[in-house]
């Protein structure tokens, strides 16, 4: 036995729904009181992962392991000891929010002397005491979403799966979900959480990117944003798309992608922006400022993504983990 067992390891973890694999071979640990974030787009297979790893759903193929149990052999231990705010969780509408907490309560057997305590406990943690006598259907998106948190954990998990929890909510709420979640990873708690939104990916130690069912990269935030070959130029445009075809014909771009009104363009050096500049003009089309920035975990997902499908007869993920 190790001294210090992973919060969750996978290996070749695979999930087949007939002729289709949702999930391909998947691998990487979670060290215990980390915060392990899966991005993807719809469909990747980030709520499939999470199914196999919470023991609803049996892996086709590969294993893995959750707070040291076998995920296909001890689904039942895992559940116990596990906090899971689904992408779909549920709350009674015609309770309040402590009515709530006490219903969860007793679903995972907290001991009834330590329920009220616990439940206060966790009103208090997620700022509802001011909502506490409101029905839960008349709580704004943010307040049920701290509610169903706070319900997930009304046990005391060690490892928590959220998915998709902050879907939908406002980027303040967004962010003090998050505190919320870093303090209890302070604490000792193991996260992975699967998001769509690239802010929420920087509050991970790790990170793992999906796409079509495969790992694409695995490494922390920043080694990511290292792992992005060139320099990065962004510039204003007034026809980016267009400017777009140019730039893909041009010696020297790594890579194109457009944001909006910007375009972000990797180079294989930076002295090569004049003759990007020069380019457009050629064109006829106005660069009204070009500037070098440092990639966004956007610019790695989509470099990440156009790299793995060049490279689709090739199989592999990016690289080690906590690189
Ligand atoms: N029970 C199932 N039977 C058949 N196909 C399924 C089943 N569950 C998921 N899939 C398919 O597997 C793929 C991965 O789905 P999954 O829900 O894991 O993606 P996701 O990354 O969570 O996407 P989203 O961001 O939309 O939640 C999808 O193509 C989905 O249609
Ligand atoms: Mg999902």
């Amino acid at each position: 036995m190790s001294e210090k067992i992973n919060a969750i390891e996978t290996n070749l973890l695979t999930k087949r729904f007939g002729n289709f694999t949702a999930v391909k071979q998947v691998s990487f640990y979670v060290p215990q009181g980390e915060i392990f974030g899966l991005l993807g787009p719809n469909g990747a297979g980030k709520t499939t992962t999470i199914r196999m790893l919470c023991g609803i759903m049996l892996p086709s193929e590969g294993q893995g392991h959750v707070l040291g149990y076998d995920i296909a052999k001890k689904p039942e231990e895992i559940k116990k000891r596990i906090g899971y705010m689904s992408q779909k969780f549920s709350l009674y509408n015609d309770l309040t929010p402590p009515e709530n907490l006490a219903f969860y309560a007793s679903v995972y057997a907290v001991p009834r002397e330590g329920r009220s305590r616990r439940v206060a406990e966790l009103l208090e943690m997620a700022g509802l005491g001011e909502h506490k006598r409101e029905l839960t259907r008349n709580l704004s998106g943010a307040w049920r979403q701290r509610l169903a948190l706070a319900c997930a954990i009304v046990h005391k998990p060690p490892m928590l799966f959220l998915d998709e929890a902050t879907a939908g909510v406002d980027p303040v709420s967004r962010r003090e979900f998050w505190d919320l979640i870093y303090r209890m990873a302070g604490e000792g708690v193991s996260v992975l959480a699967t998001t769509h939104y690239m802010d929420e990916a920087e509050y991970c130690n790790t990170i793992g990117m999906m796409y079509q069912g495969e790992m694409i990269a695995l490494a922390s935030p920043d080694s990511l944003r290292e792992s992005l070959p060139g320099t990065l130029v962004q510039l204003d445009c007034d026809r980016p798309i267009a400017a777009e075809k140019v730039l893909d014909e041009l010696e020297g771009v790594i890579d194109t992608a457009v944001h909006g009104a910007q375009i972000h363009v990797s180079l294989e050096a930076p002295e090569l922006l004049a003759k990007v500049e020069a380019a457009l003009a050629e064109a006829g089309l106005i660069v009204s400022q070009a500037e070098l920035i440092q990639p966004s975990l956007e610019d790695v997902f989509i470099h990440m993504v156009e790299k793995s499908r060049l490279e689709a007869n090739h199989a592999g993920p990016e690289s080690d983990q906590g690189a």
